[in-house]
């Protein structure tokens, strides 16, 4: 099995190990490029990194980042926005030059130039050496949703209305949740030499399951992880509960 599975109690221990993983790539190698992921997961790893710089010498001056995704019309100044995101959970409590971190331009007039500037920009500083992954409750990675190609490099997306509803909570009202996203493709995602994909909570229980199942399909987009060679699960006990 190429999927590396670790098993922890809860949250808390699942963003310990994964920032053990992170700080073990980036001491290791201090140029390292990692690729970055939203959403509520990886909340608790980033604090970690923000302690591991402050309090245990933890260097990012010379790492790159590339983030998966961006909400279509938000830019840099929303609240909303994934630069917003990342500045606030991370890159604004860690040692990183803000010119090191990339985010797709969800302002970009000419959507379709932006996604290729991005997939090219992936091939130019990266591929990432490690690529952080949440879990979509219907098994999308970054944006890319049921039905995405495998084959799918940076793309444009209509968000699902699950999607939309899943990530209502931190907008003021259903509707301001926008209705495109731009995303890294199955494709992009694949290039990365080492992936860390984490689940969390009862919520994302079903999709633990139906990805451990190892069925490649497009209706469920991380079951494409099962043909990269170095994927890491971790998982706490209420995501394997179904298992
Ligand atoms: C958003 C992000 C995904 C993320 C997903 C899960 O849709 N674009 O990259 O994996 O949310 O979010 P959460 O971690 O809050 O469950």
């Amino acid at each position: 099995m190429n999927v590396k599975l670790i098993e922890v109690a809860d949250f808390e221990e699942l963003s310990s190990a994964a920032a053990a993983i992170v700080e073990q790539q980036v001491l290791g190698n201090s140029h390292s490029v990692l690729g970055l992921a939203t959403g509520s997961t990886p909340i608790g790893l980033y604090e970690k990194m923000a302690e591991g710089c402050r309090q245990r010498g933890v260097s990012y001056k010379n790492v790159q980042t590339i983030n998966l995704d961006e909400y279509r019309g938000l830019g840099a100044g929303h609240p909303n926005s994934y630069r917003s995101f990342m500045n606030e959970h991370l890159f604004n409590a860690i040692d990183i030059p803000p010119a090191n971190t990339h985010i797709p331009d969800g302002r970009a007039v000419e959507v379709e130039a932006e996604c290729r500037r991005y997939e090219a920009l992936i091939d130019r500083i990266g591929p990432p050496h490690l690529q952080i992954l949440g879990l979509g409750t219907n098994g999308h990675i970054g944006f890319n949703e049921p039905g995405t190609p495998e084959n799918s490099v940076t793309h444009c997306v209509a968000l699902t209305d699950s999607t939309r509803e899943n990530n209502a909570r931190f907008f003021a009202s259903p509707e301001e949740v926008p209705t495109h996203a731009i995303t890294m493709g199955i494709a992009s995602i694949l290039k990365s030499r080492k992936i860390l994909l984490l689940a969390s909570g009862a919520k994302k229980a079903p999709a633990v399951k139906q990805f451990m199942e190892q069925r490649i399909t497009g209706s469920f987009p991380a079951s494409f992880l099962w043909k990269h060679p170095d994927v890491t699960l971790i998982v706490d006990e209420e995501a394997y509960q179904l298992v």
